[in-house]
């Protein structure tokens, strides 16, 4: 594509993790993230602490970036940053830093859209992950996203259906609480369910009309029901940790393909790409290669680095912006609710 070697610096900071990634023509040099254990004594991302974490971390972060590309801050040919959606006070520290540290090189600012990012990191070139091919359906799903996009090209994408209340991994998280298991429950209740019975407990699904999800139903569904159960048997949950892990992620994860299954029918679209944290739950990645053979979908899941918050993706999208021309100025302003 590109017929001079291309040098981008990205930065993330739209929730809790402070991340710098430099690409080079579509490749990731180097990737860094720091995350915020600051949280975890909360059971959810405090704002106001996130913010004060990335004014601490940003310096450093972006300084590893640079250092493990081996690439000197004067090489650089643009910086992308995130300018939402996220948190406001953590995006202004972000789009601040990029802003002045672009003045100070002079070189262009990109402003780079979060929810885009998730979906274009499946362009990043890396070897063994296969790129979809347009048009193609892509499934976010985070702590803080529950979207299904209708990707045409890079830069025109509709959102089809999205989340009413909480996000699939919020679902994930609050269902944990309930159980007692630490911040952030995903991975843990991913675990358990291997060991356990996804049939044993049944949650009805929500019904919510069309393409867009809901999650908070299930959480009061599974509230009610530990209730109910400690009300007989106070070690129930002990007694039945992993049966319940495993139950609530065949709930979970029945929502998630039920849409999916809806998206394709109505859209035609046999193509199903998807990002975001809770994509690394191992039920997921199995209903979707069984959608492979049950539905005719082909389906990619992007390098894990990748999924998770972090700047690489929001390189990629700073370097197709960069080919196109399309720069930020300097006046360009976070903006916490911004729309694919
Ligand atoms: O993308 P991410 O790192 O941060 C944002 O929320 O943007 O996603 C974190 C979310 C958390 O809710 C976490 O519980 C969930 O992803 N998660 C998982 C798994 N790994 C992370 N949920 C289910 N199964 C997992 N293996
Ligand atoms: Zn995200």
């Amino acid at each position: 594509m590109a017929t001079q070697n291309i040098y981008i610096l990205a930065i993330e900071s739209s929730c809790d993790d402070t991340a710098a990634s430099i690409m080079l023509n579509g490749k990731i040099l180097s990737n860094v993230v720091a995350g915020q254990s600051i949280h975890e004594a909360y059971g959810g991302v405090v704002p106001e602490l996130a913010s004060r974490a990335h004014q601490q971390n940003i310096v450093p972060v972006v300084d590893q970036a640079l250092k493990r590309a081996n690439v000197n801050k004067n090489q650089l040919h643009a910086i992308a940053f995130t300018r939402g959606p996220g948190l406001m006070g953590s995006l202004l520290v972000g789009t601040s830093f990029a802003k002045s540290l672009a003045y100070g090189l002079d070189i262009p600012i990109i402003d780079v859209n979060h929810m885009q990012a998730h979906i274009l990191a499946h362009f990043i070139d890396e070897e063994g992950f296969e790129k979809p091919p347009f048009p193609f359906l892509a499934m976010t799903i985070s702590g803080g996203h529950t979207q299904i996009v209708k990707v045409n090209s890079y830069f025109d994408m509709e959102v089809i259906g999205e989340t009413i209340d909480d996000a699939v991994g919020e679902a994930f998280d609050k269902s944990g609480k309930l159980l007692g298991l630490g911040y952030p429950a995903g991975p843990e209740i991913d675990r358990r369910a291997k060991l356990g019975n996804p049939k044993a407990f049944k949650f009805t699904k929500p019904k919510v009309d069309g393409l867009n999800f809901s999650f908070s139903g299930l959480k009061t569904a599974i509230l009610y029901f530990i209730q109910k159960e400690t009300k007989s048997n106070p070690n129930f949950i002990e007694n039945n940790l992993n049966d319940i892990c495993a139950s609530i992620q065949y709930t979970i994860i029945g929502i998630l393909i039920d849409k999916l299954k809806l998206a394709s029918k109505e859209t035609g679209i046999n193509h199903i790409a998807i990002g975001g944290g809770v994509s690394a739950n191992s039920g997921i990645r199995q209903a979707l290669k069984n959608g492979e053979s049950k539905f005719g979908w082909k389906t990619y899941v992007p390098k894990f680095e990748f999924t998770t918050d972090n700047a690489a993706m929001i390189a990629i999208v700073g370097y197709l912006k960069f080919l196109e021309g399309d720069f930020a100025t300097q006046s360009v302003t976070a903006s916490s609710r911004l729309k694919i």
